[in-house]
């Protein structure tokens, strides 16, 4: 693993230089051993909550050498990783309810000095609507093509802002769809579905035809 695919090389490019890293489901603990090989990295926590991904884990920093800087360790999101841990906090490649919910249990999630870097595989407009109704704020977001699929990565703190945005938001986020070819496919994707929805339920047409308009 000397490259990163382009979904894990966007979240890492969020993750700021100098700080303690914790990737959250880390799995085969590419992300955390590519930081650290960059130079961007110090040190990390590497945990996941089930043992044959954090074995994976474990091969992978022991295969880089890296074992006294990246810890492997079994945790239900961050529920065995302290604050003083954890500054940037990666949480990629699992479903935005359940992305949303690791933040929720988090006890230090509300420290404004902390960023959390988060891939939604799923249901990315249940996490953007946790985040706004509980004063996450989006700082950047992105895309990315891997695999033919397209994936959004979002850069959040917590800011205590409590504006509330429209009905569009959560499917749009920070992104940009008339200038970037990238968010307009993420957010072609958000209408397809709603449009799917629509057949049981009108208010999900009105979205997508609102949707619609904000990418012309
Ligand atoms: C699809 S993998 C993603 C691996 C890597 N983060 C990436 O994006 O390529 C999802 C990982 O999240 C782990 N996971 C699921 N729920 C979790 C939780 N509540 N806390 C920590 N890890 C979890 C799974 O065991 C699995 O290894």
């Amino acid at each position: 693993m000397s490259q990163l695919d382009s979904r894990l090389a966007l979240c890492a490019s969020f993750v700021r230089e100098g700080k303690r890293l914790a990737d959250i489901g880390t799995d085969h603990a590419y992300l955390p051993v590519w930081l650290c090989r960059a130079g961007v990295t110090p040190c990390a926590v590497a945990a996941d909550i089930n043992p044959d991904p954090l074995r994976r884990g474990t091969e992978t920093v022991a295969n880089a050498g890296l074992s006294d800087r990246i810890e492997t360790r079994l945790s239900d999101g961050l529920k065995n990783i302290s604050s003083e841990e954890a500054e940037d906090i990666v949480i990629a490649g699992m479903g935005g309810e359940l992305i949303a919910r690791i933040l929720d249990e988090c006890p230090y999630s509300r420290d404004k000095s902390k960023r959390f870097i988060l891939q939604p595989m799923t249901k990315s407009e249940v996490l953007i609507r946790a985040l706004d109704d509980n004063g996450f704020s989006i700082l950047r977001q992105d895309c990315c093509v891997a695999a033919d699929k397209c994936y959004t990565v979002l850069n959040v703190a917590y800011t205590g802002e409590t504006t509330k945005h429209d009905a569009l938001y959560p499917y749009l986020g920070e992104l940009r769809p008339k200038e970037n070819a990238a968010h307009l496919r993420f957010v072609e994707g958000h209408i397809s579905r709603l449009q799917k929805q629509a057949k049981g339920d009108a208010r999900f047409a009105a979205l997508a035809e609102e949707l619609k308009k904000r990418c012309e």
